[in-house]
């Protein structure tokens, strides 16, 4: 072997924005250190030092139980420092845009920013102006990647692979960043995935991200190994196009008389929060093929992963000069 070749560095990036721009590899590699994260979760004392003194920042614009949580559990596990912004109580409400908010939590010598922000491409930008990573845990309707990392793991868990599984997402895809990331990295693995959802709710030319599309849910649901239940995004129907929760709850939701059809073993998952007796049973959320929560236990591990990762990439210079700023 040449002595002098280089190895490949095993992560490269200095943030997490989406699953699109991972490599099948890049998946791996962080589902792969998600599992003896996980062990540590189930240890008596549940902490190892892999962030001492590393700082993480949460910044979240909207609301969120499941992953602002898992995110400041996840670094404390890494006994890093947490600082959760609640932007309610923040400068933000002062007029404070996001690049001079990223700007000042560098200035403050954070490491590591957590950003949720309801438009779009807001943690790719804020990633542009700052010279620390940025998670994104979730923009808009664009992405939410360790949503996906933790789907992905979950499902590789209970069915020991991705590549060749049959995988439907059913709910409001128009308006998912759940669903985004699901496709991008299910695909990426080699599993095969259909959308279903009312015509309105599925984006025109899906089928280039390498998915089917039905909105026949017996359709979906017939050879699915897994069911990905999203929540419907009322608060998104501005045009008031969207089914009446009860018409929706006829059509598509999913109930223990709809599950009898499918596969026996089938996996139910839900990114929650859910809305029962709309998209999902109660019967159904807290049945026997229901790995709702452990996916949420899961997350932490998943989330354990990227922080690990992030914290070890060669940060790149990425701000921009003055006159490229776009802000
Ligand atoms: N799944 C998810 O993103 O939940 P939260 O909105 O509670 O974070």
């Amino acid at each position: 072997m040449n002595k002098t070749a280089k190895k490949k560095p095993k992560w490269i990036h200095k943030d997490l924005l989406g699953l699109e721009y991972l490599s099948k590899e890049d998946i791996e590699l962080l589902l792969d250190t998600a599992d003896p994260f996980k062990e540590i979760l189930d240890r008596p004392i549940k902490k190892v030092p892999a962030l001492r003194g590393k700082t993480v920042v949460n910044l979240f614009y909207e609301p969120s139980t499941r992953t602002r949580v898992s995110f400041e559990i996840a670094a404390k596990r890494l006994s890093a420092d947490v600082i959760n912004i609640a932007t309610e109580t923040s400068s933000v409400k002062k007029g404070e845009t996001l690049n001079d908010t990223g700007q000042n939590i560098e200035a403050l010598k954070a490491d590591i920013i957590v950003v949720r922000h309801n438009c779009s491409g807001a943690a790719a930008m804020l990633a542009k102006h700052v010279n620390i990573s940025v998670i994104n845990a979730g923009d808009g309707w664009h992405e939410h990647p360790t949503q996906g990392l933790l789907d992905i793991f979950t499902l590789r868990k209970k069915l020991g692979r991705i590549e060749g599984l049959n995988v439907s997402i059913v709910g409001d895809i128009a308006h998912s960043r759940v669903a985004r990331s699901n496709i991008w990295g299910l695909t990426k693995l080699g599993a095969k995935v259909t959308v279903c959802a009312p015509s309105m709710l599925i984006p025109p030319g899906i089928e280039e991200m390498g998915v089917s599309a039905t909105s026949n849910i017996d359709e979906a649901l017939s050879n699915a190994d897994a069911i990905n239940i999203l929540r419907m995004q009322f608060e998104r129907d501005e045009e008031g196009a969207f089914p009446k929760q009860i018409e929706y709850f006829k059509n598509f939701g999913i109930t223990g008389e709809r599950l009898k059809k499918a596969k026996k073993n089938i996996i139910v998952m839900h990114p929650g929060p859910i809305n029962r007796g709309i998209e999902i049973s109660s019967k159904v959320a807290d049945g026997a093929n229901s790995v709702i929560l452990e996916q949420v236990t899961n997350g932490i591990a998943v989330r354990m992963a990227v922080l690990y990762w992030l914290s070890q990439a060669n940060v790149i210079a990425r701000r921009p000069k003055a006159d490229e700023a776009i802000l």
